[in-house]
């Protein structure tokens, strides 16, 4: 299983730290064998990553250059960073990137050997259009994506499911991810309220290969529970 922690704009460099040390510990005395991703803030970005992936939530397309207020590849080097997230919702929705951005990102990345994470899902007035409209919303999201890039993960995270307590049924769960299983042979996250109450039975569903939390992930004891829960799941 593959369990990402998504800050968004939460936690401090102190905060992070202290969070680092009880999921690094947990991880380590338990001997999970899981994958852990944190996606911290761009300013609690440190040199650290022995047990626990870290990753950026964003970053721009460049090496360096004129792009004010962004992050380029020169100073995710500096920290040892190859793993990015690409497309979230947020990004998409609340930040206003178009497809014709995100995919650009993705080839950026992609070329320099980044593993991405690649989010896709639909706002809520889609679902209720019914099956036809919601895939046809979540394929034009893959416009110029390769989807057979060989260090691609891809989560799906209803827009609507974000923050807000609601989930998709788990026949909804495994009725996209199998949609998105005849598309792509990378790893498939769920993401959308995940919480110690339903990450178990949502990582058993078929197709599922792991969850990306929000919320939920902010607290330490609480991140470590899903992944002993996941660790559990293979026994
Ligand atoms: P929540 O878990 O807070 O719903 O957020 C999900 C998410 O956007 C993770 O990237």
């Amino acid at each position: 299983m593959i369990l990402c922690a998504n800050f968004k704009a939460n936690k401090t460099r102190q905060e992070t730290r202290a969070y680092m040390a009880v999921v690094e510990s947990f991880v380590s005395v338990n001997e999970i064998d899981e994958t852990v991703i944190v996606f911290p803030p761009f300013t609690a970005l440190e040199h650290i990553s022995r047990n626990v992936l870290i990753g950026v939530q964003n970053a721009y397309p460049a090496q360096n250059g004129a792009y004010t207020g962004e992050i380029t590849l020169e100073q995710l080097e500096e920290f040892g960073i190859k793993t990015i997230l690409i497309g979230h919702s947020e990004r998409r929705h609340v930040l206003g990137e178009t497809q014709e951005q995100i995919a650009a990102k993705f080839r950026f990345f992609a070329d320099n050997g980044f593993a991405i994470i690649y989010c896709v899902g639909e706002p809520l007035e889609v679902r209720e259009q019914g099956d036809e409209a919601l895939m046809r919303y979540v394929d034009a999201q893959f416009q110029g994506i390769d989807c057979e890039y060989s260090d691609l993960i891809i989560a799906y995270e209803p827009v609507w499911a974000i923050g807000t307590g609601l989930t998709p049924t788990n026949d909804q769960i495994v009725a996209m991810h199998t949609a998105l299983r005849a598309k792509t042979h990378a790893p498939l996250l769920y993401g959308g309220s995940v919480k110690v109450d339903n990450a178990q039975a949502i990582m058993a569903l078929e197709n599922v290969d792991g969850v990306l939390v929000g919320s939920a992930s902010l607290s330490a004891n609480d991140f470590c529970e899903m992944i002993a829960q996941a660790a559990e799941l293979k026994q």
